[in-house]
Formats: C-alpha cells, structure tokens, sequence
C-alpha cells in the first residue's frame, strides 16, 4: 500500500495539521476500521456498469472523513448483491483488499455471511433488538418478545456474524504493513472484541458506541446471557468510547450490575475484568466543517437551493432525519399542528419543510413508521388548505422530501429560521451540528434533552423534553419570533462551539488515549524511530 504521511494533501482533500503524537502514531500504525456498513455500496447499473454509492450514517461520516488524516483497511460487511459478485471475485483471484473509490488511503475488505445468517444479525438483533433497547423504543408490555426465533438469530445471526468479522479483522492485522489499531464502531460488533482476543490477545481494541447506551435497568429486558456477553465484548478491548458522560456513566453501572466478578472504578473510569482493563471514555463526535462546507457549496447544492427557494416563506422551519421512530418525527409534526393552532396568524405564512431518509426498510417498525409520517403530513396539510382557502390563498404548511440526498439537505440548512432537533433518544446528532454552521439566517436550534447534543449545544438552544408536544409547540414559537440579538448571540456561540469541536478533535482525542495505551504498555516501540 503506497504510504502517505498524515496530514500530507491528498487529491481533492485538504490539508489537516495533526499534534506530533497523532502524526508519529499514524505513521507507525495501520488503521483497521472496522464497522457493519462499508464506506461504499457497488452496484450493477441496467448496462452492466458497475456504480459505487457512498455508505450513509453517522459511522461512514465520520470514518471516512479520517481518510483525511491517515491510511486504513476498512473491514466491513458485503452488503448489495453487487458487494458479494465482488467479494467472490476477489476470494477466487486471492486478492484480500479493495481500493475505495474517493478515499485513496482506505482499502476495503469484505466479510461475507450468507444471508440468513446476516438477517438474523442485522434485522433482528442489532435493528431492532439493540438500537430499539439503546434508544427505548418499546413499548414493554408488548415489546420486546424473545422468542425461540430470536434465540436463533443471536446464536447463528448476530454470534456468527460477529465471528466472522474477527477473523477478517485478525487476517487484516496480520497483513498489516505496520501495527495495526483496531478501530471497532457500534452495535452490530460487541462480540467481535471478545473473539479478537481469543485469536490475537496482543491487538489493541478500540470500541466507539456511536449510540446511547441506556440505564442499566432497561438492559435487563434483555436475557442475562445476552446483556453479559455484550458485557464481556466490550471489556475484551482496551478502550471502549461513549457519546457523553452519562452514557459512559451507564455502561459501568450496566457491567456492574451484570458482571459481580467485574471490578469497576468509577472514577478513572476503568473496567478490569478476567484480569483485563478496559478505559472506558467519552468522545462527542462532531462534523468536518470544511468538507461539509464544500458539499454546502458545491454546484449539486447550488441547483437544490435555487429549486428550493420556491418552498420558502416568510418563516421557514426545517427538519433532516432518516425516517426513523428514534427521530420523533410524528411528534414534531403534530407539535408544529398544534403552533398553527395556537397561532392562527401564521396561516400562509410559515412553511415547515422536512428532508427524511428512508432506511432499514427490511425492518416493519421502519415501513410502518413512515406510513405513520406520511398520515401525520396528509392530515395535516389537508386541515389547513382548507383553512387557508377561505382566505383566498393556496397554501401548503408541509413540505415532504423523501430521499437519500445530502446536498440537497445542506442546502436547506443555509435558509432556516428553526431547525427542530426533537430525537426522543439520540447518540449525539449531527445535523443539529451541520445547521449550526450552514445556517446564514442566525435560526434557531430546538434541541431535544435526548439528544447526546443536548450536553453541548443546550446552553445556545430552545431545548425540549421529545414527549411534550405543547412545549415542543411553545418552543417553535419562541423560535419563530425571538428578537434579532438573541438569535445572532445564540447561533454566533453554537457555530463556535461546532468549529472549535469538529471532526478532527474527536479523531485526536481517541489517538491521544491510544498513543498514551501503547506507551504505557510497549514504551520502546514509540521511541526508537523506524
Ligand atoms: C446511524 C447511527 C449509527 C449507526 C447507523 C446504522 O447512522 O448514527 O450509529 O451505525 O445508523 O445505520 P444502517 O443504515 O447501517 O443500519
């Protein structure tokens, strides 16, 4: 793999500066990063063409955005038809990586489950078990039943699944040019750590739990053998990252609840179980200003913000979420009802403009809640062209844009009044992030208390309890006609607090604790330069 140096440019990218231990770091390291969902999606075009579609999610954001800084294989899941042609074709002529398209330093390597074993593990464990149980979603006397079939997808879905990824993880580490780091993301892997070490115990681990993770009394919903292997996972690394403090918080409560052998000290924040220690540690992750910046202003955004200025009004108030229960969306639109209510003077002359991403649409929770959201915008808008009518104007108070199309949604970022944030749990939440540096109208954020946001930006928001509809209402209308000066004192803090907290500063912070790990535990191998 052609080595380029850290912070070095690279075609199309900019140049990043990186601490000296960061640098020196990454240069004697090769990155694995290893997470369900690849940096890319092949697939086969109606002329045989073979098109590459960039992954989605906060997890692709925010990894490949460290192509910037370093070189790193990718291990993640074959998840198209396309994906596995590939993968078959790669296994038949040995080859073990694949070059990214857009991401120079980055090569890609395939785990291939069959796909009963990758539906277990991706439909019905990690969505909706896990990101259900991490975002408290159910409604408890009804939900969750693990059943037999359940059972099943743990043992040869979400067990065997996690299996696999480590032994692609312990091949990549073995084919490393230099020593490798393991960089673990999310859910979908909290076993693979345990199996990792089975193989390689010397590997350094390192996990980061994009998502909340709940009180330790929600966990036991789950079955003991589950919650104490997902316990035992996240302890065979060396360093396990959370969101916030609470959510750090609640996974030492969570293991010791589940693991009486565990020794855990509150304090330092450290685990040591089956004489192991784990640093358990708190990294808010963030965006990249400047690429989202360039996205922002490139020409695709331009062309939407031109086709959206038609959607405009004289107040506008904009939402960007996948179409996800965890969103909140319904409850956001029945609070916007109820402003309208309340403030019948603002008939015709808001617009509420809301940009949804379908996704996980093998899961029926997902296919209904969409369902649920295209109702809610239905009666609404009906009720009020009625309204509207009477009064001689042709009005339409929502406006729904289904699809995966992220310029178009930064481009609307740029001309709010209020960006309504209203998750009912969320890990940290980026697009209140995005709004607060694209915004050129000094609009207001309205946060949700659920959203790992809320510990950082709350202070410069309009914050909401995600149940409270009237409040969530009040708040759209405190935001709508808050005087010019507090909303340009406001959005002036929260772009400071997003620029000086960006991307790169949660990439160091995580590069800092490891550099610290390895000089702790292997000193000469930081000194002696090769
Ligand atoms: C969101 C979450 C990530 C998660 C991802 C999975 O982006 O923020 O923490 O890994 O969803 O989404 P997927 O579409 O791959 O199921």
């Amino acid at each position: 793999m052609a080595h380029q140096r850290a912070g070095q440019h690279r075609d199309g990218q900019l140049d990043v500066q990186l601490p000296d231990y960061a640098r020196e770091l990454l240069e004697r390291s090769t990155l694995i990063i290893v997470s369900n969902r690849g940096p890319v999606e092949f697939h086969q075009t109606n002329d045989g063409e073979i098109a590459t579609k960039r992954g989605t999610g906060g997890v692709i954001t925010a990894m490949s955005a460290a192509a910037r800084f370093a070189d790193a294989i990718w291990v993640a899941c074959a998840m198209t038809p396309t994906d596995r042609v590939i993968a078959e074709e790669m296994r038949q002529r040995r080859e073990a990586l694949l070059t990214i398209p857009d991401l120079p330093g980055f090569r890609l390597r395939f785990v291939v489950p069959d796909t009963e074993a990758y539906r277990g593990y991706y439909n019905r464990i990690a969505n909706p078990l896990l990101w259900f149980l991490q975002h408290y979603l159910w409604d408890t006397p009804r939900a969750p039943d693990i059943d037999h079939e359940t059972w099943q997808a743990w043992h040869e879905g979400y067990v065997a699944v996690n299996r696999l990824f480590a032994e692609e993880v312990v091949a990549a580490a073995a084919a490393a040019p230099r020593d490798p780091i393991v960089l673990l993301q999310d859910y979908h892997l909290y076993l693979a750590p345990t199996f990792i070490r089975e193989l390689r115990p010397d590997l350094l681990l390192h996990h980061f739990v994009h998502i909340p993770w709940p009180d330790q009394d929600y966990w036991r919903l789950l079955p003991l053998p589950m919650r104490r292997a997902i316990c035992e996972g996240l302890l065979a690394n060396d360093i396990v990252g959370f969101q916030t403090p609470r959510h750090a918080r609640s996974f030492l409560n969570t293991v010791d609840a589940n693991l009486p052998e565990a020794e855990v000290d509150y304090r330092r924040r450290e685990v040591t179980y089956r004489g192991h220690t784990t640093r358990v540690r708190v990294y808010p992750i963030s965006i990249d200003p400047e690429l989202v910046r360039a996205v922002a202003e490139s020409e695709d955004a331009r062309r939407h913000r031109e086709h959206l200025e038609a959607f405009r009004n004289e107040y506008t108030i904009i939402r960007v979420d996948r179409a996800e229960p965890s969103k909140n969306v319904v409850r956001g639109f029945l609070a916007y009802d109820r402003l309208l209510e309340k403030h019948p003077e603002l008939i015709g002359r808001v617009n509420f403009l809301a940009f949804l991403v379908p996704t996980r649409m093998e899961v029926a929770e997902y296919i209904n809640y969409l369902d649920e959201i295209n109702a809610v915008v239905g009666r609404i808008n009906a009720k009020y062209a009625n309204a509207a009518e009477i009064e001689g104007i042709h009005w339409e108070p929502v406006h729904l844009f289904v699809g995966d199309d992220y310029p178009r949604a930064l481009a609307a970022m740029k001309f709010y009044d209020v960006l309504l944030v209203n998750a009912i749990f969320d890990g940290m939440n980026l697009v209140a992030k995005e709004g607060a540096l694209l915004n050129e109208r000094n609009g207001v954020l309205i946060l949700s208390e659920g959203a790992g946001a809320y510990q950082q930006l709350g202070q410069w928001a309009l914050t909401v309890s995600p149940t409270d509809i009237e409040g969530t209402a009040e708040a759209l209308w405190q935001g709508l006609i808050m005087p010019a000066a507090e909303r340009a004192w406001r959005a002036e803090q929260l772009r400071r607090h997003v620029v000086e907290h960006d991307l790169r500063r949660w990439l160091v912070d995580q590069l800092h604790d490891i550099a610290d790990l390895r000089a702790e535990r292997a000193p000469h191998r930081l000194i002696a330069p090769s």
